[in-house]
């Protein structure tokens, strides 16, 4: 198990300290410019932040998406940053629980429900262990750590670009996979990348599969081809870093999706490059219901402790609590509406991608 625990560690520390940013834009959110309201006519106390996530209800449109769970650090973190979210009202992912299946010593470092009774709570795996185990063994997931959604996770470019005996390389079955996993969890799935986006067309038929949640999780922030590929040597280093910066931008996936998904389709949660909540504010105007962040979140916990952290996500309330009353806002979904300029490459990416 050292091998799988190891690869865990060095997820951690990479994204800790390493250079994975994305090379080029921050998800082009910088491309979308709201109307600043000089006269909004309105409290910061009639501001009401509740916001439906599945059959779940959030205190503000925010969550921690998956990240990690084997060695016992793991576990630390992962209690500790669900605690938090329990605390703040808001959603908390752990990582691919696929190290549950081979070591028995990596399950109690996934249950964190003694530590947030209370907290919306995902499990995680990926799509080609969720095919090849079979959904009776995801919902034994699901079920093992109390989990409210389980998230299958996308990732084909990071696994091509990943070394060793694990990375997958049959990418086929997916939609059938989670049809039948939607059979089997009654529903309670979150599809989400890990960074590199999903396309409007993949949405839609997600959300025909009846896929309630949709992560997008665009290019812009973490770039796991890039960490994948410093792990990587040789040749294989080589071709991951020419493909770091590849990806949809998390800005440009939101709008193809909010567009995509018309009134009745997945309620979308737009991670990938969310730094604050300026950018909740603008990932939420383009058409999310929901912001999710992982490597910020991360970095606050390993350099500031769960004070630090939980001090994080409040600025991060309070700069959509900001966001939305400059634009004369009550409610996260009425930032739809809000009046926006969109510029450069975010325009281009709206208009020629169907
Ligand atoms: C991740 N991410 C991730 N996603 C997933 O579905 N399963 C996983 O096991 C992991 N593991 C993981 C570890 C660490 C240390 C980080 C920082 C992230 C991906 C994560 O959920 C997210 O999709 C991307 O990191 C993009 O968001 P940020 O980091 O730009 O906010």
């Amino acid at each position: 198990m050292a091998d799988i625990f190891q690869r865990k560690r060095d997820h951690i520390e990479l994204s800790h300290k390493g250079d994975v940013d994305h090379g080029q834009h921050r998800g082009l959110f910088e491309d979308l410019h709201l109307v600043h309201d000089a006269m909004p006519e309105l409290s910061m106390d009639e501001l009401d932040l509740s916001t439906p996530f599945g059959h779940r209800l959030l205190a503000a449109p925010l969550m921690l998406t998956g990240m990690t769970g084997g060695p016992p650090e793991a576990g630390e973190i992962n209690r500790a940053l669900a605690k938090i979210c329990d605390d703040l009202g808001l959603a908390f992912g752990v990582g691919s629980q696929r190290v549950m299946t081979r070591a028995d010593e990596a399950i109690p470092t996934f249950k964190v429900r003694d530590a947030a009774p209370g907290v919306v709570l995902l499990g995680n795996v990926g799509i080609n262990q969720a095919r090849d185990m079979g959904p009776a063994k995801v919902k034994d997931l699901m079920e093992a750590i109390e989990a409210d959604f389980m998230a299958i996770h996308l990732n084909p470019a990071m696994e091509l670009v990943q070394p060793g005996a694990d990375a997958d390389r049959d990418f086929r079955g997916g939609y059938d996979t989670i049809g039948r996993l939607m059979e089997a969890l009654d529903g309670r799935i979150v599809v989400k990348e890990c960074g590199s986006g999903i396309a409007p067309w993949v949405v839609k038929r997600l959300g025909d599969l009846g896929v309630p949640l949709v992560d997008v999780s665009g290019s812009g922030g973490t770039s796991w081809v890039k960490l994948e590929a410093l792990r990587a040597e040789g040749d294989l280093a080589a071709l991951g870093l020419s493909y770091a910066d590849w990806g949809l931008p998390t800005a440009a996936a939101v709008a193809l999706a909010a567009r995509q998904r018309g009134p009745s389709g997945p309620q979308i949660i737009a991670s990938g490059g969310i730094q604050n909540g300026l950018t909740v504010t603008k990932a939420l105007a383009l058409g999310a219901d929901v912001a999710g962040m992982a490597r910020p979140a991360l970095q606050a916990y390993l350099d500031h402790g769960a004070e630090g952290a939980t001090a994080f996500l409040k600025n991060v309330i309070a700069g959509l609590r900001m966001g939305m009353a400059l634009t004369a806002k009550r409610r996260p979904d009425d930032l739809r509406d809000a009046p926006k300029v969109i510029t450069g490459q975010l325009k281009a990416w709206i208009e020629q991608v169907r």
